[in-house]
C-alpha cells in the first residue's frame, strides 16, 4: 500500500490499517526495543535535538528540556535511575534523551501545559530519529526523582521521559523475554476516537 509519499512498510501493516493517506512517516514509526552496537553522530544526535526544538507549544513558551547521555560514563549514570526491566534493552541503545519539562515560565509564574507540550517536542524527535533510520523508544519506567537528583534539576523542572535512541537490530541482539512484544503494535479504530456529540 503506498500514498503520494512513500510506501507503508509491510512489516506495520500487519498490525496497522491506514485508510485515509496518512503519510507512511507517521505509520511506519514503532518503538522497537533492539538495537544493534551503533556509535550516534553528533549530527544525528542534534538533528534529533533540533526536531524537539521546532515543537509548537502554547505561548511559544517551548518548556521542553533535554538531558543527554551519550558517553559510556553519562549512560551508566542514566542506567541507575532507569528501572531494571527497561534495563535490560535499553543498554544496547546509543544513547539516551531525557526529556524534561519546565512548569515556569521565564517570568516564574506557573505554567499547566508543559507536559503537553513536551509529548510534542518527544513526537518530533521519534519521527526525525525515524527519518535517520534510526529508532526511538520512550520510558516512563524509571526513578523520577532519582533523576531529578542525580541530575541536579531546578525544582521547577519535571523529568517525563528517557528516550533511548540506536540504530535498530534484529531479534539475536534482544533478550528473548521481549521477543513476542517487538512488533508494530495496532492502534483503535479512528471510529472510537472520534466522539458523537450533539449540537442543540
Ligand atoms: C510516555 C511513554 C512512556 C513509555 N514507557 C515505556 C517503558 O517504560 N518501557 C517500554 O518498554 N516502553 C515504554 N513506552 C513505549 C510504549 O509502550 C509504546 O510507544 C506503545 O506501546 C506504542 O508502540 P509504538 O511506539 O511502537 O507505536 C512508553 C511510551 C510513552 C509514550
Amino acid at each position: 500500500m503506498s500514498n503520494q509519499n512513500g510506501n507503508y512498510n509491510a512489516d506495520v501493516l500487519q498490525a496497522r490499517k491506514p485508510q485515509h493517506g496518512v503519510n507512511p512517516l507517521f505509520v511506519n514509526r514503532w518503538s522497537t526495543r533492539a538495537f544493534q552496537p551503533y556509535t550516534l553522530s553528533q549530527q544525528e544526535l542534534y538533528a534529533i535535538l533540533e526536531a524537539g526544538q521546532y515543537a509548537p507549544s502554547a505561548n511559544n513558551f517551548q518548556p521542553w528540556r533535554f538531558f543527554i547521555a551519550a558517553t559510556e560514563e553519562e549512560k551508566s549514570l542514566f542506567q541507575s535511575f532507569i528501572m531494571p526491566r527497561n534495563l535490560i534493552w535499553s543498554q544496547h541503545a546509543s544513547a539516551y534523551i531525557l526529556l524534561a519539562s519546565d512548569s515556569l515560565t521565564a517570568e516564574g509564574k506557573e505554567y499547566g501545559m508543559h507536559a503537553f507540550d513536551t509529548g510534542a517536542a518527544w513526537q518530533a524527535m521519534a519521527l526525525q530519529a525515524n527519518m535517520l533510520g534510526l529508532s526511538t523508544r520512550a520510558m516512563g519506567g524509571f526513578d523520577k526523582a532519582a533523576a531529578k537528583e542525580k541530575l541536579a534539576m531546578p525544582a521547577s523542572l519535571h523529568p517525563q521521559i528517557v528516550i533511548a535512541v540506536g540504530k535498530p537490530g534484529s531479534l539475536e541482539q534482544l533478550d528473548e523475554s521481549f521477543h513476542e512484544a517487538n512488533k508494530p503494535t495496532p492502534r483503535k479504530p479512528l471510529d472510537e476516537l472520534i466522539m458523537p456529540y450533539r449540537v442543540k
